[in-house]
């Protein structure tokens, strides 16, 4: 079948590859069947051989050392056919005699983690397990070969290695937390033997990924090379063979796992030190415990534990919604009727209007990956002060150690401030973000068009004017767009990236490159009041405001929905963000309970009285009845009577007005796809991501059941926000669901 090369070489019996490909150096004939004779190259000839094993993985050898070698494009994902080239790659190296195996991989990483889209298929070859037996037991060294990242079922294969080396620039973790998982192929057991307790818990129950260093100093790194990685791990498999190092099996190491036997203290600090952060979610606390099992049961004990937590998990609605999550998100990438090779603007220099709270914020993002940027105020006492709270947020985030001290000055170095619009000319894309006004802004950019160089992109960062409006003051509407960040806007991932009727392709898909290039997750979205999120936000603000009329009270509609998952519910939301923003004494006119709290000089958070009242030492909120009073007395003079309204009621009066202004959205082609309208109540406004998204969770409960209830509320209630999106209906009736509609 195929011919091999061969000088200097000793003889080999009994190869059982699928196929033999064969290099330069020696010149000998032989088959690939299971019978043939095999020629091998003495350590010095560098012959190559190559079998394809399947069609993602490959045997080559370097003399004596038997390379496995993965290609498996986009991220080396350990799909059935990776699994069985890398058994079948096992047991042919060991077969052949190979004195030491070094796994490494093609493209841009290490195997990046199991195939999360074969989960809730039918198995297909052979289990991960079975390859992690052959690489720990194997007679000879194994060693893992790692550059990019080694993530999850990634890592666990590179634990069964006997040795690690990595290039510098590599990365490790096992986020299967963010997937709502747990590392289901031994990592809970593996990690703490070789790391710590404390480093796994905090690894596994963050999903962190750590640089070659921390992993060197955790004992996942065994050499680090700035060099060629292949020659690198070869080199080391050579030694280990010439200097009989041992096969060294994390599984066996006990001394760090128990360290931590019968120091329940430490779990149980641990437990406390996330509990906010990780509210609502299964998976951090499994993780916990199968670590806890690592610590207090034998190896294979542990490993059955991991298996039945593993197995829970993965059959569960949390991680099915996380994966929907990990999907969505990479989809709102893709745009469809843009052609993948539109030429982009490259943003080398980009300008922003406006230092206030959302200006600065914006600045800080570009600065974040060496971009430089023009910052533009109207005067100088406003630039000084958009800049001093730059500075004062990178002097934070360097206090608490989430930059290096460096960072502070060359970042602010990137920031350039002026009071002069004239110096966004050098700049590739300026993002207005001055005060929510839509004369201001209409002549802002009839400036901006005579100021920016031709081809520039000019952004709004409009929260919900009608960018189309904007576009037009200017002789090239094409390159205006809008780009909606949300606050605080160094910090949210969220980027509503408004596409306007005549946005060119250019525009559009450079603007989704940058926001990916400043590490924000940006949505596609069409012209309309409030775009997406806000557009939805106020379907359930205005349900919401109703209920505290019937009778339900601000603290009730907030604990369902904290319940529910949200970080706070509406009213405590409007505490924070203050009730006074838009009021004004003068025109004030009682017409809304937000305004009579106004009126009665409640403000929200910033003077400890809105909705509720807040205790000034600790910021703690509880329910006043003064705020319940005035409520009943504004519920009177409107002519509700008021009665007790059930926290089933307030959930669904809450949502269901969302999950159909999101079908609206999506009929009136706002969003590309269903999946886009999760993507940004994930990372906009706190929709948990245990439960994928409001078209996500409305699939869930069911779109009939969905449709029922609105149709009764709309019956009982009415209002424009409870009238049916015939959209909603059609995909009820068809069994269709929300999550997979696309336009
Ligand atoms: N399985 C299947 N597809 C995957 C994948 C995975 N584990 N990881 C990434 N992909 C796909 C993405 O969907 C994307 O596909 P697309 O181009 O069609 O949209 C493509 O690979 C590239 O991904 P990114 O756009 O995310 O590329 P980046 O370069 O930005 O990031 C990465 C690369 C850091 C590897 C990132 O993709 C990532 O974090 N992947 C997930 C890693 C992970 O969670 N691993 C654990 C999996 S669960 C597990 O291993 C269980 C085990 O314990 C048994
Ligand atoms: P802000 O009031 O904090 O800041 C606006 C800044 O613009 C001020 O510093 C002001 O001095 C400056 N400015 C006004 N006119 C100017 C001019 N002609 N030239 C130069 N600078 C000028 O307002 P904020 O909150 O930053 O909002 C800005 C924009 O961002 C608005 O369109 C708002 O709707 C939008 N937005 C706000 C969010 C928020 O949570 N604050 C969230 C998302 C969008």
């Amino acid at each position: 079948m195929a011919r091999t090369s061969h000088g200097d070489c000793e003889s080999l019996a009994g190869m059982t590859a699928v196929g033999v490909e064969l290099s330069n150096c020696c010149d000998v004939t032989g088959n690939g069947s299971a019978d043939s004779t095999v020629e091998r190259c003495a350590p010095e000839c560098l012959t190559r051989r190559m079998t394809q094993l399947t069609e993602s993985v490959r045997l080559e050898t370097d003399g004596d050392i038997a390379l496995i070698i993965v290609d498996n494009p986009p991220v080396n994902a350990l799909s059935w056919h990776v699994r069985q080239g890398l058994l079948d790659g096992m047991t042919t190296a060991v077969a052949d005699g190979a004195a030491g195996i070094v796994v490494i991989c093609e493209g841009r990483t290490f195997i990046a983690g199991a195939d999360i889209s074969e989960f809730g298929g039918a198995a297909q070859g052979p289990g991960l397990q079975e390859v992690q037996d052959a690489m720990e037991n194997a007679p000879v060294p194994v060693i893992a070969a790692i550059h990019g990242t080694a993530l999850g079922g990634g890592l666990e294969v590179a634990l069964c290695a006997h040795y690690r080396v990595s290039v510098a620039g590599a990365k490790f973790g096992l986020p299967e937390v963010n997937l709502g998982l747990l590392p289901g192929a031994g990592g809970t057991q593996r990690l703490p033997r070789l790391a710590g307790v404390p480093k796994a818990l905090e690894m596994m129950t963050s999903g962190r990924h750590i640089g070659t260093a921390e992993a060197q100093e955790a004992g996942l790194v065994d050499e680090v090379t700035d060099g060629d990685l292949r020659a690198a791990a070869i080199a080391f498999a050579r030694r280990a063979v010439a200097e009989n190092m041992p096969l060294a099996r994390v599984r066996d190491r006990d001394e760090k796992v128990l360290e931590a036997r019968g120091n329940t203290e430490l779990f149980a600090k641990f437990r406390a030190s996330i509990a906010r952060k990780t509210r609502g979610f299964l998976a951090p606390e499994y993780n916990i415990q199968c670590i806890e099992a690592a610590v207090n049961l034998p190896f294979d004990d542990g490993l059955a534990v991991e298996r039945r937590l593993f197995l829970e998990l993965m059959t569960g609605p949390q991680s099915a919604a996380q994966r929907y999550a990990f999907f969505a998100e990479r989809a709102a990438n893709k745009i469809p009727d843009i052609a993948a090779d539109t030429p982009l603007v490259d943003v080398a220099r980009c300008g922003v209007l406006g230092a206030g709270t959302m200006g600065g914020g914006i600045a800080m993002n570009f600065a974040n990956v060496g971009i430089p940027v023009t910052i533009v105020e109207r005067d100088q006492a406003s630039l000084d002060r958009g800049l001093a709270v730059v500075r004062k947020n990178y002097e934070r985030s360097a206090s608490n150690g989430s930059i290096p001290a460096a960072a502070v000055e060359e970042r602010m170095a990137l920031i350039t401030g002026s009071t002069d619009k004239g110096d966004f000319a050098d700049c590739d894309l300026v993002i207005e973000a001055v005060f929510e006004d839509m004369e201001l802004k209409k002549s802002i950019f009839a400036e901006l068009d005579q100021i920016c160089r031709p081809g520039a992109i000019m952004a709004s960062n409009t929260s919900a004017l009608d960018v189309n409006e904007i576009a037009a003051v200017t002789s090239r509407p094409e390159s205006v767009i809008g780009m909606h960040f949300f606050s605080p806007a160094n910090v949210m991932k969220l980027l509503e990236v408004v596409r306007g009727a005549k946005s060119s392709d250019t525009t559009v898909a450079s603007t989704m490159a940058i926001s990916k290039r400043i590490n924000k997750i940006a949505v596609l979205v069409g012209v309309c009041h409030g775009f997406v999120g806000n557009r939805m936000l106020f379907m359930r603000g205005a349900e919401a405001d109703r209920m505290i009329l019937e009778g339900a009270t601000p603290a009730q509609v907030d604990r369902v929905l904290y319940d529910f998952g949200f970080p706070m519910g509406p009213f405590a939301m409007m505490d924070l963000a203050g009730l006074d923003i838009g009021w004004k004494e003068e025109t004030s006119s009682t017409s809304t309970v937000r305004e009579v709290l106004c009126e009665n000089g409640r403000r929200g958070q910033k003077n400890g009285r809105g909705y509720y009242t807040y205790d000034p030492e600790t910021r703690a909120s509880t329910p006043d009845p003064e705020v319940e009073q005035l409520i009943k007395d504004f519920a009177i003079s409107k002519g509700v009577t008021q009665r007790e309204v059930s926290d089933q009621e307030v959930l669904e009066r809450c949502l269901y007005p969302m999950v159909n202004e999101g079908a609206k959205i999506l009929e009136e082609q706002i969003a590309i796809r269903g999946s886009d309208v999760d993507v940004v109540w994930v990372n906009g406004y706190g929709w948990p991501l245990y439960r994928g998204g409001p078209m996500h969770w409305a699939d869930s409960v069911g779109l009939g059941e969905i449709v029922e209830r609105i149709r009764h509320y709309s019956d009982t209630l009415g209002g424009s926000h409870w009238e049916l999106s015939p959209l909603l209906a059609r995909l009820a009736s068809e069994n269709g669901q929300l999550q997979r509609f696309s336009n």
